[in-house]
């Protein structure tokens, strides 16, 4: 996959210097209401200038400058006359390159830190207060600044915690004004942006959806398009739009497999239908699967069995409707896949430090199909993409959905999956669910997977009896992207809700505990 520029807006570069700091600069970058994309430092002056940037921002990065083989950038980078903001690794990286020096004085600071402005603290800290904190993670700083630059911030253990060259419109900060322990960094990115480098704040859902929808047009003319919904919101949202596209050119197919969670193919079949009026066929393959993961209890082994049957499910549907489509003389060439731009990017599309996942697509569609893929949130983030979505009118359950793993619930059943199961983990998943809905924890939680034990039965009481049921187990992690994630401290009343509302609705669960592992050691699904 190569990287490309794949909008009219000319791009804020974030240049990535390692760790997972580049992604989420490119992210504030574009709640700045600027359009940004990533790519790798070691990316050469040309074609960095090749992308017409309107501005660089040079990550942090684990390494150390002065070190043997550090990361380095292409020093004809800052004779590109772009505006350019270092932050921490890429603060130093710029003060080393341009003349000042970076030293290890045996002063580190980790975590929150007092930052003083110097003066008036320039155009990127003016106007904020004279103290702040700020999130430090650097054990090297930059001792001198280069020539014609001014220093805006210290701290005690940092004399040249931020400094500006206003002529060239160079600027650094040593902390990480990306994270939201900098009380004021969105500002400074902001007073970069549209101060510094003189920048519109005009990156948002609507123009997105007006550029997606002309871009789709000229790319699918007037073929016919096929398309996979999962039910979750990226293949939700770009079906919307290709739809919103090339209206009846567009034909929605949705696999019931039989692992949805409580509501799912009805939100799908109705609801979203309702709202956007695609043409939408089901297929009830429900029967197909369970058979096929009779006896079956290994995880691995379900989720070969799962995706292998998802494939011929699929290419059945796709054989009737090629022939529908070839009666009437007008082949389907396209298929839509809901790729988002993190997908892009761990795929090694978008720089060459970020780690290698390959991405799991929609359901895990056959390697083999000859069709054009139209990838609409190909340079999107989930926020980013859940915006369209309201913006186009989906509904919200969809919209707000929690990222859902293609084999459904096949894989939160640890044992056999059959239909007793699958409806045991179908109401405490939809009591959890709408308990923490309810609570207005939405917004705390990443996801939180509900998983049944089939094969552990436990001594309980109920009643005036006893009872031999399943442990259901909570699963609640708060994350920025599912490669690490920590357990959510859910308060305690609603906890308790839960488990009571679980246990006594749900017949075969006596008992409901919490999973407090965080990601890594433990993973976010159980399987
Ligand atoms: P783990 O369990 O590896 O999950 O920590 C990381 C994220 O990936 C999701 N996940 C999947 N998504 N197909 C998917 O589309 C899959 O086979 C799959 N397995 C895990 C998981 O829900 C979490 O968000």
């Amino acid at each position: 996959m190569t990287e490309q520029t794949e909008t009219s807006q000319r791009p804020v570069l974030v240049v990535d210097f390692g760790a997972q700091y580049a992604q989420l600069i490119a992210r504030r970058v574009r709640e700045a209401g600027v359009y940004s994309e990533i790519v790798p430092h070691t990316a050469t002056a040309a074609e960095i200038a090749a992308k017409g940037p309107v501005a660089l921002v040079l990550s942090g990065g684990p390494s150390s400058v002065y070190e043997e083989g550090a990361p380095r950038l292409d020093p004809a980078v800052f004779d590109l006359g772009v505006p350019t903001l270092g932050i921490c690794y890429g603060f130093q990286v710029m003060a080393q390159t341009l003349g000042g020096e970076v030293a290890n004085t045996g002063l580190r600071e980790y975590g929150a830190t007092d930052a003083a402005l110097t003066g008036d603290g320039g155009v990127l800290l003016g106007g904020q207060p004279a103290e702040q904190n700020v999130w430090m993670s650097h054990g090297d700083q930059v001792s001198k600044a280069p020539e014609g630059f001014e220093v805006l911030a210290s701290t005690g253990a940092t004399k040249v915690a931020a400094f500006g060259n206003y002529e060239k419109c160079f600027y650094g900060v040593q902390w990480h004004p990306e994270v939201k322990h900098s009380d004021y960094g969105q500002k400074v990115l902001e007073n970069f942006l549209h101060k510094a480098a003189g920048l519109a704040n005009d990156w948002n859902s609507g123009n997105v959806i007006a550029e997606q929808v002309a871009r789709i047009r000229e790319q699918v003319g007037t073929g016919r398009v096929l398309s996979a919904l999962s039910g979750g919101v990226d293949s939700a949202v770009s079906t919307a739009l290709v739809h919103e596209a090339v209206g009846d050119q567009l034909v929605a197919v949705f696999i019931d497999h039989g692992l949805l969670r409580k509501g799912e193919r009805e939100q799908v079949e109705q609801d979203y239908v309702a709202s956007t009026g695609v043409r939408l066929i089901t297929v009830d393959a429900r029967e197909t699967f369970l058979s096929a993961l009779a006896g079956v209890s290994d995880p691995e082994q379900k989720r070969k069995i799962i995706g292998r049957e998802f494939i011929r499910a699929f290419e059945k549907v796709q054989a009737d409707l090629i022939a529908e489509a070839a009666a009437e003389g007008d082949p389907i060439r396209f298929l839509v896949q809901g790729t988002l731009y993190p997908d892009v990017v761990e795929s090694g599309g978008g720089t060459g430090t970020a780690n290698i996942k390959s991405h799991h697509n929609v359901g895990g569609l056959p390697e083999d199909l000859q069709f054009e893929l139209v990838e609409p949130l190909r340079t999107l983030f989930k926020d980013e993409v859940r915006a369209i979505g309201r913006e186009l009118g989906l509904p919200a359950e969809i919209v707000g959905r929690q990222p859902f793993p293609g084999p459904g619930l096949g894989i939160r059943i640890v044992g056999e999956v059959t239909a007793d199961r699958l409806e045991i983990l179908r109401e405490a998943d939809a009591i959890a669910r709408f308990e923490l809905t309810q609570a207005g924890l939405d917004g705390e939680i990443w996801q939180c997977p509900v998983v049944l034990l089939a094969d552990v039965r436990s001594v309980g009481v109920q009643g005036d009896g006893r009872t031999y049921g399943h442990p259901i187990v909570l699963r609640p992690v708060s994350s920025e992207d599912a490669m690490t994630a920590d357990w959510t401290r859910l308060p305690y009343d609603v906890l308790s809700k839960i488990s009571n509302r679980i246990t006594n609705e749900v017949r075969e669960v006596n008992r409901v505990v919490l999973d407090v592992t965080s990601k890594p050691p433990g993973t976010i699904e159980w399987e």
